[in-house]
């Protein structure tokens, strides 16, 4: 049996989700539920990444401690991810004990391997706030591009900085200039991967091409040592005499996440997560999901920590998408231009929101998300072909055949197109083209209702009862069979077709409902919504 890990990233339990990250986020549950449904053996894991600056910062200026405000948002999280019907085999966050000691072991791994240096630097220090500044919150011209940029990345032109590069600094705290201050560090040396790295990445298949890009261009300019420590607070005691007062640097600690919550997870359930993890696995693909903001963080700081601990498996696959626009314009959470999934999980069905994230989300490039559209799709496709498709045929044969499924018997064109289906889907979700695996299957979907209009039951009924009862059963295992090829996508509205036919667990592979079998608990299988809805949105929007 074929392992697959799927690690989907951590977001920042600063503030609440929106609708932009979880786009990021849900491809890694479809694939999960995909290589279930197949039969492999998957490990997804996650978590909440609780430290790091934008928590502390949080927690500075509502007055109150980090993990106060670790502890909001990751319960939030949990939520939401729940309610969206996230599979994950552990949710778990960094500000724990299990956590710490992991990443404890390694910094002392890489430190017995020799990866990490000491080295005294001038670091950015505030002394109206009296406090190191956390790269983020140093603020100066970008070397590369000039345009005003954070201290860890520009966001105009993706280069990967370091405060120092910067020129004019101001404090993003007070907005004062910060003064440079003598610090020792550890230092994560980088560089002496490159040639490894440059080989991985070269050999590296199925990562999405903005993962290539932007990947290769690091390896180009030639990759710089950084510091693995910093001067903080809150955070995860680095293991070594003298520097107890500093902490791992957030990205080393929180990427290494993946490896924390396998081992957490094979505690928690007797499991092994050697099976997901070790170099000498066969056959075992490692999946990486999220933004590509992240990129660099998963194709070679990750990859550099692996190899430098060694044994351990490489990512694999990396499905980092682009971003997604909201109306037309960038999601600010400062500017509360963000449509939040509390909120939006409060007025629509998760598989609406799960359909539109992925038939038209940013997974090769920017997208938008506008009220709009996310209506129109939900009633057009998702409910006008797909639902309807259910609805009328299940209806049909509540009435006029008393809920019994008449018999029947499914075409060779029909079962070809079915398991071709079921293969082209297959590959489409392996390779991380989910948009496109979608499209496929709702071309489908369309088919199925054309024959529906072409064999016209309703007509058939009135002059030739057999006829009718042997179309309708083949529709029948269209549903049965969409179940399944949809569930990975919608698994809420697949859930209820799985109750109205009393279908196993999802598999990938032709199934048959037989005859007679009695339809349960029939209902609308999706609602139509008002497009009186979309100007209510987009009020609510612009006034929140
Ligand atoms: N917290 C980071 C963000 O929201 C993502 C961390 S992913 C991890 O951008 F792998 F590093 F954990
Ligand atoms: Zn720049």
């Amino acid at each position: 049996m074929a392992k697959v890990f799927i690690g989907g990233a951590w977001p920042y339990a600063n503030g609440s989700l929106h609708l932009g990250r979880l786009a990021s986020l849900l491809p890694g549950d479809v694939v999960a539920r995909y290589f279930r449904a197949k039969g492999d053996e998957v490990l997804y894991v996650s978590g909440s990444d609780c430290h790091g600056t934008p928590v502390a910062v949080q927690a500075i200026q509502e007055g109150v401690s980090p993990s106060d405000i670790a502890d909001r948002y990751h319960r939030e999280f949990v939520e939401c991810f729940d309610r969206m019907g996230f599979t994950y085999d552990l949710y778990t966050r960094t500000d724990q004990e299990f956590h710490h000691r992991v990443v404890q072991d390694l910094f002392l791994k890489l430190l017995e391997n020799g990866h990490l240096y000491k080295k005294t630097v001038l670091q950015t220090y505030c002394e109206t706030d009296q406090r190191f500044l956390p790269d983020r919150y140093v603020e100066g011209n970008c070397p590369v591009c000039g345009h005003r940029a954070r201290g860890d990345q520009c966001d105009f032109c993706s280069t990967m900085l370091d405060p120092a590069d910067l020129s004019e600094k101001t404090c993003k705290i007070c907005g004062d200039p910060p003064i440079d201050r003598p610090t020792e560090h550890f230092y994560l040396a980088l560089s002496r991967f490159q040639t490894a790295l440059t080989e991985y990445a070269e050999k590296a298949q199925g990562w999405k091409e903005n993962a290539v890009h932007l990947t290769r261009r690091y390896l180009d300019e030639g990759l710089q040592d950084r510091a693995a420590t910093r001067d903080l607070t809150w955070g995860i005691d680095v293991p070594v005499e003298g520097f107890n007062e500093k902490k791992v640097y957030v990205w080393v600690e929180a990427v290494s996440g993946y490896l924390s919550a396998s081992k957490q997870w094979a505690s928690q359930t007797g499991s092994s997560w050697e099976s997901f993890w070790l170099d000498e696995e066969k056959d075992l693909t490692a999946y990486y999901v999220h933004g590509k903001d992240n990129i660099p963080f998963h194709t070679l700081i990750w990859p550099a920590l692996l190899l430098g601990v060694g044994g351990l498996h490489l990512p694999d696959r990396i499905l980092s998408c682009e971003y997604m626009t909201l109306e037309g314009k960038k999601f600010s959470t400062s500017r509360n231009w963000a449509v939040w999934v509390p909120d939006i999980l409060k007025r629509y069905q998760p598989d609406s929101i799960r359909y539109f994230l992925i038939a038209n989300g940013p997974e090769k490039r920017d997208t938008d998300f506008s009220w709009r559209e996310f209506i129109h799709s939900h009633n057009g496709e998702l409910l006008g072909a797909f639902g309807n498709f259910v609805n009328r045929t299940l209806a049909f044969i509540d009435k006029s055949f008393g809920g019994r499924i008449p018999s029947g018997e499914l075409s060779e064109e029909w079962i070809r197109a079915t398991e071709d289906l079921y293969r082209d889907a297959g590959v489409l979700i392996e390779d991380g083209r989910l948009k496109e695996a979608i499209e496929l299957i709702f071309t489908y979907v369309r088919q199925a209702n054309k024959y529906f209009d072409e064999q016209k039951p309703w007509v058939q009924i009135k002059e030739n009862r057999e006829a009718c009862g042997r179309t309708l059963y083949s529709c029948v295992q269209l549903i049965a069979n969409l179940a399944n090829l949809l569930e990975p996508f919608i698994p809420f509205s697949c859930e209820k077709i799985r109750t109205f036919l009393t279908l196993e667990k999802p598999s990938w592979q032709l199934i048959f409902v037989p005859a007679d079998l009695q339809v349960q608990k029939l209902e609308l299988l999706l609602e139509r919504l008002d497009v009186s809805r979309i100007e209510e949105e987009l009020s609510i929007l612009e006034k929140q």
